[in-house]
């Protein structure tokens, strides 16, 4: 039953939305006048489908430390991070010089150059397993990953969990985002093809299952013992907010899945760097088999990377997949990375996030505490979220039912007051970069505030 309270909150939220669109728009007439102007060239006036977002794309201008600038001159505090890239900041010394000294020696050669050993030997040293390779984005290391699992077990099947990301090749598009009629029962879910394009074929190789349980994963693998190359999933979940795994629940994965033949692969595309130097791996202390890394670690640069165990990296050691591409261990994706990983995320920056990270917690939680919403934050390393229920979030299902409209409010408000955010509200999370100081999580924070007298 809706409440008589329900119906108002309802509304205000709605006319919370009006009234900053509004805003929005008022304060972005030369973003306006360039989609037009884009869309003469560009398909939909965008170069991804993800930088158009309601009322409409921003263009920026440049970045600088902790902030980036649109093409209207509108200064925000930048906790976008390019979709989970930028925690070194922008402009951040130590790229520039490594970067503007790469570029003056040349950029591009197809051959390896010697920063690629050192990238190699750090991640290695970071997340435990011996061996790697680099490609251009997360969805070329997840694709070699899947790749990777299916020709070391010589099967088809891979299992992925419902609601996880891993890209926009074939075999991960699926359950991406599903819509509530079509996900099918908890314990067996649909396989819902997450874009058009996508043949039923290799839809069907993939198995779903819900986030945090080891039961169904139990099931289905004796169910189709010998068929299931592996699995892989983000080990801490950031297409829905962010979700942590239940303790016991990656060893059990890894366990279970080694049982049966099958490889563990995880997707550390957003949480590696982010959640700490090791990444979910180190945080949990649970190796996979195959690991995926992109986003943070090129410093802003393009460039992706897999790692693997002696055995699985042997299949490409000695020719029986061939993982390749032009552009794999480009010189200047290298020279960015070295510095990243060498000079910006060092022990130090991670502490200066996690002081930044329990600032910012301790002021939202005592406006959510203040305002009785039982709304959680949720932060984990440089990453957070509001997420806006009562309930804890153990699974996709969960998310279903939050109000899309908090969301989207949320990032509105924080928008038009100086905050960037990524534009699926409840969807996608915060970033802090190393560059960002107690100014920049105080306005967030009051921003916040903002919202919740608005929806209170
Ligand atoms: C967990 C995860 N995996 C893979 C990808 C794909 O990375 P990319 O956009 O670099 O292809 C993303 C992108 O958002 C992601 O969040």
């Amino acid at each position: 039953m809706v409440t008589a309270d329900a119906n108002a909150a309802g509304d205000a939220i709605d006319g919370l939305i009006q009234h900053e669109q509004a805003t929005f728009l008022r304060r972005q007439p030369r973003s306006t006048e360039l989609i037009a102007e884009a869309r003469r060239h560009l398909a939909g006036g965008a170069t991804s489908n993800w930088q158009i977002a309601e009322p409409q794309a921003v263009w920026m201008s440049h970045g600088s430390g902790s902030k980036v600038y649109d093409v209207d001159g509108n200064e925000y505090v930048d906790m976008h991070g390019g979709y989970g890239v930028s925690i070194a900041g922008h402009a951040h010394p130590a790229i520039v010089a490594a970067v503007s000294d790469r570029v003056r020696r040349g950029t591009h050669f197809a051959q390896p150059t010697d920063d690629a050993i050192w990238v190699a030997a750090e991640l290695s040293r970071r997340f435990e397993l011996p061996l790697w390779r680099y490609a251009n984005s997360g969805t070329e290391a997840t694709m070699d990953a899947v790749h990777l699992m299916r020709a070391a077990t010589g099967r088809d099947v891979i299992l992925k969990v419902e609601g996880c990301y891993h890209g926009h090749h074939d075999s991960v598009q699926v359950s991406v985002l599903p819509e509530p009629a079509d996900i099918g029962p908890r314990e067996r879910p649909h396989g819902v093809a997450a874009n058009t394009g996508i043949p039923a074929a290799i839809r069907d190789l993939v198995v779903v299952v819900p986030f945090n349980d080891l039961g169904v994963v139990e099931r289905v693998l004796t169910e189709l013992d010998g068929d299931v190359a592996g699995m892989i999933l983000e080990p801490i979940m950031m297409n829905a907010g962010i979700i942590a795994p239940g303790r016991g629940y990656l060893a059990g994965l890894r366990e279970l899945l080694h049982r049966h033949g099958a490889l563990l692969a995880f997707d550390e595309v957003k949480t590696g760097f982010t959640t700490g130097p090791g990444g979910a791996t180190a945080r949990y202390g649970i190796v996979p088999d195959i690991l995926c890394l992109a986003k943070a670690l090129g410093g802003g640069i393009a460039v992706a990377a897999i790692g693997g165990t002696e055995q699985v990296m042997s299949l490409i050691a000695d020719g029986r997949y061939e993982q390749v591409g032009t552009f794999n261990g480009n010189p200047l994706a290298m020279a960015a990375a070295r510095a990243t990983l060498s000079e910006v995320l060092t022990d130090e920056s991670y502490a200066h996030l996690d002081r930044l990270a329990s600032r910012l917690r301790a002021a939202l939680d005592a406006t959510i505490a203040d305002g009785g919403f039982g709304w959680h934050v949720v932060a984990i390393g440089a990453k957070g979220c509001v997420t806006f229920r009562r309930d804890p979030v153990r699974e996709y299902r969960d998310f279903l039912g939050i109000d899309d409209r908090l969301g989207h409010a949320h990032w509105l408000v924080q928008h038009n007051g100086g905050v960037f955010l990524p534009p699926w509200g409840k969807v996608e999370q915060w970033l802090l970069s190393v560059q960002h100081g107690d100014a920049d999580v105080d306005l967030f924070a009051a921003n916040f505030a903002r919202l919740a007298s608005s929806v209170g």
